[in-house]
């Protein structure tokens, strides 16, 4: 949730490389944008309403009339926790006397009370968000010298912040995190620091990832220091194997049907991990006494798919909770417990409150993530890389598959048989292979037409494929904005029925399993009110008034079940004029409670 991206180095054009770099993490965030760069012993800020991906960075120096050339700058792309959507919240915000600029990512919970306080002392707001207090209490202790004023100003702080200072002053960048993402990219004599990887991908691929309560100093070099303890930390410095171009969306108009498209590979190199690690987290599961899958939104259902695989391939029960809701259930959780947190990201804030609230009660926990080094990733016991790619879309698609692909593997190797769940996953991504083709996308592109205005539509599954009803229930939701709900087949009798009336759209999910002849029977009870089926099944029937056929593959169902599904609310999006790799309201990564 939102993004930010700094640089320092020889470069003279660093504003312009910010605003660059920042378009690359415009799926963080995208209501309104800032940068801020220094020369001599001035900062100049520059601030716009909008999307920063619109913006023509030619004309930032006519816009802003000041000579912009800089050897550090730092900039933010907002989604809107504290204040509405303007240009006088939009970050960068200055203190008082416009000595210090600060960028910043979380929230700042006790606000409220230094904003009083600062006011007390006769500074004036400009902005009605939570961060521009830090940038006045910075100045407020300046007389202490930068590092130590602002580490006094974070000491004050209570919540989740990523924070980035630049100093007319100080010829340093300074940031520090507690909760949200920072990560330094180190270049040639020079340096990045941003929310995530891509960012500066194009740069360099060295990174070094900032933990909670952690500050970087960035001068000629980058020095490191733990807040708690004032210590000079050293740190490792990780190569990604990203390439630039995986981020970027080249033949395809948006990301999120590049990613859709994708999934004709990134299911093999999801399974692709190594077996003895695979076996090892198996027994954790097998042994621990209570198993907790947690992830948010997409991931929940990921979770919720991967309980009923677990059952059904490994007989073995398994909880779920939502991140927001698991700390509710913090007192079943003992040090023989395991969490399950599954996250794209791997810097969602209710997972990680989740990994916390499990960490702190002694509990084991196994990340299932996208994003190496991700703050998930670094805090586990065991952590497995779904390895599916920089996803960049908001909705999530190939890590979704990924991540159920890897669940039905370790459902398998639970049950000893890691070999057969292999080999059906191989078939099942040579079936998406095969499946995902123009003709394939034109079919669904034609029902698409069909029913873009409709103001309903319902998605029933049954069995493993009742969460897939409830993930595509999310995908339509977010990108086509048209209502959408999910249920079981079964519970449509038990009050949602009352909803069906003429015409309306209702996805049945017919897998070729057990539940095959009731989800049938529930879209019969559907058609018989008038409503519009459509099935996503292996075989035709009757019942469909419009049929998108998926691969068989057994037990692998979930998997090439969404996809059309994700097809559709894309096509839908783009035939309703939405963006859908920005949709309203959203961002990709959300790092706030
Ligand atoms: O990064 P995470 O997987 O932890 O993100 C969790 C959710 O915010 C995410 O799945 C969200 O629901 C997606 N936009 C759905 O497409």
């Amino acid at each position: 949730m939102c993004g930010i991206f700094a640089y320092k180095g020889e470069k003279t054009n660093a504003a312009e490389l910010v605003i660059n770099g920042l378009k690359k993490l415009e799926y963080r965030g995208y209501d309104s944008w800032g940068v801020a760069f220094k020369t001599d012993h001035k900062i100049s800020i520059h601030k716009e309403v909008g999307k920063i991906g619109e913006f023509d960075v030619s004309t930032l120096r006519e816009k802003m009339n000041v000579p912009i050339e800089s050897q550090m700058a730092m900039g933010h792309s907002r989604w809107a926790t504290h204040g509405g959507v303007t240009k006088a919240n939009a970050h960068p915000h200055y203190s008082q006397d416009e000595s210090i600029a600060i960028v910043h990512n979380g929230i700042i919970e006790n606000f409220a009370e230094l904003k009083k306080e600062l006011q007390g002392k006769g500074y004036e707001f400009r902005s009605e968000t939570d961060t521009e207090v830090v940038a006045h209490l910075i100045q407020e202790y300046k007389s202490l010298g930068h590092v130590e004023a602002i580490k006094k100003a974070l000491s004050r702080l209570q919540g989740r912040y990523a924070i980035l200072v630049l100093c007319a002053e100080d010829n340093r960048l300074i940031a520090a995190r507690r909760g949200s993402p920072l990560i330094i990219g180190k270049g040639e004599k020079e340096f990045f620091i941003a929310s995530d990887i891509p960012a500066f991908l194009e740069y360099t691929r060295k990174v070094m990832y900032l933990d909670d309560d952690q500050m970087v100093i960035i001068n000629d070099d980058a020095q490191f220091f733990d807040l708690k303890t004032n210590k000079k930390i050293e740190k490792r410095i990780v190569e990604i194997d990203w390439n630039p171009e995986s981020a970027e969306k080249g033949e395809f108009s948006h990301f999120m049907i590049k990613e859709i498209t994708e999934q004709k590979e990134t299911i093999t190199r999801a399974i692709n991990q190594d077996e003895t690690k695979l076996m090892k987290i198996a027994d954790e599961i097998k042994n621990a006494y209570g198993t907790y899958l947690v992830g948010c939104g997409t991931a929940g259902k990921v979770c919720l798919t991967a309980s009923y695989l677990f059952a059904k391939i490994a007989k073995r029960h398994v909880n779920v909770a939502f991140g927001s809701e698991f700390p509710s259930l913090q007192d079943f959780i003992t040090d023989r417990s395991l969490v399950i947190a599954v996250s794209q990201s791997g810097e969602t804030a209710d997972t990680l409150e989740a990994i916390e609230v499990a960490k702190k009660k002694g509990a084991k926990v196994l990340s299932i993530i996208n994003v190496e080094g991700s703050s998930m990733d670094r805090i586990s016991d065991y952590s497995i890389n779904i390895k599916a790619g920089p996803e960049k879309a908001v909705a999530s698609t190939k890590a979704t598959t990924a991540q159920i692909a890897i669940l039905t593997l370790l459902a398998y190797a639970l049950d000893k048989r890691l070999e057969e769940g292999k080999i059906l996953l191989v078939n099942t991504a040579s079936q998406i292979n095969d499946m995902l083709n123009p003709r394939y996308e034109e079919h669904i592109l034609q029902l698409a037409q069909k029913i873009q205005d409709v103001e309903s539509m319902y998605v029933i599954g049954k069995g493993v494929n009742y969460p897939i009803a409830l993930e595509a229930a999310i995908k339509l939701q977010e990108v086509s904005y048209i209502h959408a709900e999910g249920f079981a087949g079964g519970e449509l009798k038990h009050g949602p029925i009352a909803l069906i009336h003429e015409g309306v759209p209702c996805i049945a999910i017919v897998a070729n399993d057990e539940t095959k002849h009731e989800i049938i029977s529930n879209a019969m009870e559907v058609k018989a009110r008038g409503g519009y089926i459509i099935g996503i099944s292996p075989e035709s029937n009757d019942v469909f008034d419009y049929w998108i056929k998926v691969p068989e593959v057994g037990a692998a169902s979930p998997i090439v079940n969404i996809i059309p599904i994700q097809i559709l609310a894309y096509q839908l999006a783009v035939l309703r004029k939405n963006n859908p790799d920005m949709p309203r309201n959203l961002a990709k990564s959300v790092t706030v409670k």
